[in-house]
């Protein structure tokens, strides 16, 4: 029997006993909140990672959204060793560095916002989002507008600010009391407009397609319709797009291919390809109400993790990745289809560009488990679902070979 890969849901997940080569894993140091298979990986090169055995997996996890432009990318490598041969690998945010400065620039440039926080993960950027919600309320006179709303089924970190707005009862329950002001409500537009009071919300949380969720594409419709609500009754929108952000969906920012304009957007993942590094972006009055002092982080945007990051960014962004993703995302959707019909293994896919979820009958942690020792490295998206997040980078012929293998895992081979 195999230890599946449980992803960021190690308690959720069913693991097995055994690991995928048949040997208990090694006792070590690291604290338990992960399950992990046995094989330790010890390279990687492009879309794929070899074990200490020499036995390649191809990578259909990238990190969790993280590694979009592949493993051992020589452009990232480069990049990395400029910024190491300056000697400035950090200053603290006392001082002024030139790579966050340029990045924040051009991120302004090529997005909503006018302004820019560096941080150093996900949950931190959305910590962060939340503070400068209830500080842009505070600003304007609003004393009791300290509320933050995110939805039915969001992942946004595990924090406690973040956790209260993380809809997963296992997560959430054996850290009460969570951060309180914090309301998860159904992703029904009724039920928003009774949630959305103007006195007490400061801002909605929203990710454009959930991801530890189950991959759920939150219609553009509803997304329009969200931003016009939270117009109406002067509450902040900040979207969530540290998964599904930075060119997943085909486009830079989730929020480009939906039509919608944001207060404040997240961002961390995939920014600086396996690096620590997000952000936060705000528009003018989000920016003008933060004050020196009002937040901070010792390491956020420093020179190293900026130099890279600004590389990385700017692949995502050109034009012809982006167009490989779109256009992958089409093809994927077809073979995916024609997955669910020829195996009936499947009950429901989701997704666009580089990510989709796959509904199956059977838990998922067994089809992960088995596709890990045929060598293909998958993830969930809560029991019964599969989720494919592969390097942007991965071409057809690869993402063909990965199917294959699925579909060899979901047969039970
Ligand atoms: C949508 C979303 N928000 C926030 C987070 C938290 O990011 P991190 O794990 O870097 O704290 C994640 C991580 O999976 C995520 O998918």
């Amino acid at each position: 029997m195999s230890t599946a890969i449980s992803s960021a849901i190690p308690d959720v997940v069913p693991t097995a006993d055994a690991s995928p080569s048949e040997t208990p894993a090694q006792p070590n140091a690291i604290l338990g909140t992960y399950k992990r298979p046995a094989p330790l990986f010890v390279r990687g090169e492009g879309v794929r990672l070899f074990d200490d055995t020499g036995k390649s997996y191809l990578d259909m996890v990238a990190g969790i959204a993280v590694v979009s432009l592949g493993h051992g990318d020589p452009g990232v490598a480069r990049v990395i060793q400029d910024a190491l041969a300056t000697g400035l690998i950090h200053t603290s945010n006392l001082y002024r560095t030139a790579p966050g400065e340029r990045l924040a620039a051009w991120l302004v440039q090529h997005s909503f916002a006018s302004k820019v926080f560096f941080c150093n993960s996900g949950a931190e950027a959305n910590e962060a989002a939340f503070k400068f919600a209830r500080r842009w309320a505070r600003a304007q006179g609003h004393e009791e507008k300290s509320g933050i709303v995110s939805l039915r089924g969001a992942f946004h970190g595990r924090l406690p600010g973040t956790l209260a707005a993380t809809d997963r009862p296992s997560y959430r329950q054996p850290f009460r009391p969570l951060m309180p002001g914090v309301q998860i409500v159904e992703r029904d537009l009724d039920d928003l407009r009774a949630a959305l009071d103007p006195e007490t919300v400061a801002a909605v949380i929203v990710e454009p397609i959930q991801g530890e969720g189950g991959v759920r594409v939150l219609e553009p419709s509803f997304l329009r319709a969200l931003r016009e609500l939270t117009h109406e009754r002067d509450i902040l929108l900040i979207l969530d797009e540290i998964q599904c952000g930075l060119g997943r969906t085909g486009h830079l920012f989730a929020y480009e291919g939906v039509g919608v304009v944001p207060d404040m957007v997240t961002i961390a993942k995939p920014m600086a390809n396996g690096l620590p590094m997000g952000a936060v972006l705000v528009n003018e009055p989000v920016a003008g109400a933060m004050q020196p002092g009002d937040h901070g982080t010792t390491f956020g945007g420093g020179p190293l993790v900026a130099s890279v990051a600004e590389h990385v960014v700017q692949r995502l962004a050109e034009p012809s990745l982006l167009e490989h993703v779109r256009e992958m995302g089409c093809w994927l959707h077809g073979e995916l289809t024609a997955l669910m019909q020829r195996t009936g293994k499947i009950r429901a896919i989701r997704g666009m560009g580089f990510m989709w979820g796959i509904d199956t009958h059977e838990p998922a942690a067994a089809i992960i488990g088995r596709a890990f020792d045929s060598g293909l490295l998958l993830v969930s998206a809560g029991e019964h679902t599969l989720r494919l997040l592969p390097p942007l980078i991965m071409s057809q012929d690869e993402l063909r070979e990965a199917l294959g293998l699925l579909e060899a895992a979901l047969q039970g081979e």
